[in-house]
């Protein structure tokens, strides 16, 4: 494996609990949780709970009940994006948000069933609270907003931003892709409804994980309908939270291994939130000082998740990217995703290079950066 520098779009190295956790998920304990009755279907479902109940530990959730599985953050997006939302319903989402927001809430608007308004950044690349309150309309149902920027990681003003919309009636749902994990995330404290967030990244479980909670008392449309192992008389979905949003076999393996990244991750967020603020102050710093670099990325720490964004003199940031790949250190370039913020930043035609850091990089794969960099900028 090379120098892995590209954890915002999946983390890597996944703790060794996390391996073995799938292991057991697919031997001895393989059978489907919450249907069977017999020993390795209840050990199933109770690897399944556990999962729950960490989670909703993590994010400070009223009960494991308020959170729902998902089969990635774009999965648990649409189920929040889609499920509460009616005809004829107002969206403000930030122009920040990644295609699994962006291309969810453009669908409905071209389909005349929403009415949206995409709220620009202020110069220095974060959503203002007061944007959001003048853009409210008396049909203002859904406010979003990214946790963290995929492209710069700036820190967004979540709670704020959640007081806007309670204050007018709306529902406020956040992506915490780039956040949980990696930041410590109250949903009570932040007061939102909706938090949708990836198994797969700072969480270090599986791909193919992902959930949303969704506060007590909001009942989402489900996305899929289907068996559940409750209520299996009658015809109409559970009413219930989780089983109501999980309709069919959940993913076992993915679920225990994510069980044991949160296991991994929650005794010591703040240690890996400070590591990893560290690795990016050297990394942005470093970066800063290379002639013919330009760095994106907020310069604050605390206003910071663990991404560094740049582009090198006039390379197309796709170059950039091989080039450092034929180095072995794996970054991504191209737009992440997320066009809005790459017309923010006046990046959509080259994109930007993306480094983001992880619990298990180094001080010594920063530098390894820097110097491939640097030797990039000087070849031009
Ligand atoms: C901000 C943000 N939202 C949503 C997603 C989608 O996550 P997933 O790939 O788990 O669907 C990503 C993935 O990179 C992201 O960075």
């Amino acid at each position: 494996m090379p120098i892995y520098l590209d954890n915002a779009a999946t983390s890597h190295p996944k703790p060794a609990g996390v391996l073995e956790a799938v292991t057991l998920a697919l031997t001895e304990d393989n059978a489907n949780p919450g249907r069977s009755g017999h020993a390795a279907a209840l050990r199933a479902a109770r690897r399944v709970l556990r999962t729950r109940e960490a989670v909703a530990a993590l994010l400070n959730a009223e009960s494991p009940l308020n959170v729902a599985f998902a089969f990635n953050c774009t999965d648990a997006l649409n189920l929040a994006i889609k499920g509460a939302l009616r005809r004829g319903d107002h969206v403000i989402a930030s122009q920040l948000e990644h295609n699994s927001v962006l291309r969810v809430v453009a669908a409905l608007a071209r389909r005349g069933r929403i009415e949206l308004t995409l709220l620009p950044p202020r110069p220095d690349g974060f959503i203002d609270p007061d944007d959001v309150r003048a853009a409210i309309r008396p049909n203002t149902a859904l406010v979003i907003c990214t946790h963290a920027s995929n492209v710069t990681g700036a820190i967004q003003p979540v709670a704020a931003i959640a007081r806007v919309a309670r204050a007018a009636g709306a529902q406020f749902l956040i992506d915490g892709a780039q956040a949980l994990g990696g930041l410590p995330v109250d949903v009570q404290a932040l007061g939102c409804d909706l938090y949708a967030f990836p198994g797969h990244k700072s969480l270090l479980g599986p791909q193919g994980t992902g959930g949303l909670y969704i506060r007590p008392g909001l009942a989402l449309n489900p996305l899929r309908e289907g068996g559940t192992g409750t209520d299996s008389d009658r015809l109409e979905q559970p009413a219930e939270p989780p089983e109501r949003y999980e309709a069919g076999t959940v993913n076992l393996p993915g679920l225990a291994g994510l069980g044991a990244g949160v296991d991994f991750v929650a005794p010591r967020i703040s240690q890996i939130m400070g590591h990893e603020r560290e690795l990016t102050s050297a990394l942005t710093e470093g970066l800063r000082r290379i002639p013919g670099v330009t760095v994106y990325s907020p310069s604050e720490e605390a206003a910071r998740a663990g991404i560094a964004c740049f582009n090198v003199g006039d390379l197309s940031s796709g170059e950039a990217a091989d080039r450092l790949a034929a180095q072995g250190i794996a970054v991504r370039g191209g737009l992440h995703c997320a066009p809005g913020a790459h017309r923010f930043l006046g990046t959509l035609q080259r994109g930007a290079v993306r480094a983001s850091v992880g619990h298990a990089n180094t001080l010594d794969e920063i530098d390894a950066l820097l110097a491939a960099v640097r030797a990039l900028a000087q070849s031009g």
